[in-house]
């Protein structure tokens, strides 16, 4: 690997969505030693992303876990929306809203009953906050709106999953719709396990990149060059599947290394991004040990 300038390579960020892969990048000419060392000055660390927000020090998929993750200095925010019963994209991970909210005890009889069940009127009195720690008591379930209004104008992108699209049939209309209006000021690229909604996505925002969730690093790349990253989970990949993602012009973004040895191990396979549940310990990490993104 080569060794870079932390400082430079911060310097050197843009916007979320606005990185070029390194397959993109005009190559070296062979000797022009000019060229090179021009690109040398331009590497830099994986992007870190916050999973469900700096999801370590406040509840998941908050407004307070995304403050967290600007006030830590994430290069961009991970949530997961979903949609209510009246078309309001909010956001939650699980199918239910038992484990995050106080839901048990507002509907006793609906606990376990899915998201898109309830209305919004209902899901906004619920507490998100309490079940992780009561400083957190009252914390709402946020909308995406007020995700997009939390990072607007901060520089931290938002890698917005859609989750459970293949059960809410109006999620991606609603989520297009939220952010036609109000993603502006806010890097966004959207992501999903579901490759049939990340496609009806593309067709109603084609301009917002798309990242393809995926559990093992695919075999051949080129396949899924239909979005702009391939997001695999961390253990599957390796410095020459990032290789051959580069090269048909794939971003990788691993998901979720949390261990100092997977953060590690991201970084030395030249990922673009790191999505993590320790985002703070990810920074540390990465700046104190100057890894970077590999060169082609
Ligand atoms: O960003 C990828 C990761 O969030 C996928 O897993 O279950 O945490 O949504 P999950
Ligand atoms: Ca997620």
């Amino acid at each position: 690997m080569f060794a870079y300038s932390g400082r430079l390579s911060e310097q050197s960020q843009g916007p979320f969505t606005s990185r070029t892969p390194a397959s993109r990048r005009a190559s070296t000419t062979a000797g022009d030693a000019r060229s090179m060392n021009d690109q040398l000055t331009t590497m830099r660390r994986p992007r870190v992303v916050a999973h469900r927000g700096a999801n370590d020090v406040a509840p998941e998929n908050t407004l307070a876990a995304v403050r967290a993750a600007v006030t830590i200095g994430v290069d961009a925010v991970e949530v997961d929306v979903q949609c209510t019963r009246d078309g309001v994209p909010v956001v939650l991970h699980d199918a239910t809203l038992a484990r995050t909210t106080d839901i048990a005890r507002r509907y006793p009889h609906r606990a376990h009953d899915p998201v898109s069940t309830f209305t919004y009127a209902e899901i906004r009195q619920l507490d998100a906050g309490s079940w992780r720690d009561d400083a957190f008591a009252g914390e709402p379930v946020p909308t995406l709106e007020q995700v997009l209004d939390a990072l607007r104008a901060t520089g931290v992108g938002l890698l917005l999953e859609i989750k459970h699209p293949e059960t809410q049939p109006r999620l991606v209309d609603a989520v297009a719709d939220v952010l036609a209006c109000f993603s502006p000021g806010v890097a966004v690229t959207a992501q999903s396990f579901d490759a049939a909604s990340l496609h009806a996505f593309g067709r109603l925002l084609p301009e917002v990149p798309r990242g393809l969730l995926v559990h093992h690093a695919p075999r051949q790349p080129v396949l899924e060059a239909w979005v702009s990253a391939v997001n695999p989970w961390y253990g599957t990949v390796s410095s020459s599947y990032v290789r051959r993602a580069q090269l048909v012009g794939l971003e990788t973004y691993v998901w979720t290394a949390n261990a100092r040895a997977a953060i590690l191990r991201a970084a030395d396979a030249g990922v673009e991004g790191i999505i993590t549940d320790r985002p703070q310990r990810a920074l540390d990490l990465l700046r104190a040990t100057r890894r970077k993104t590999s060169i082609r």
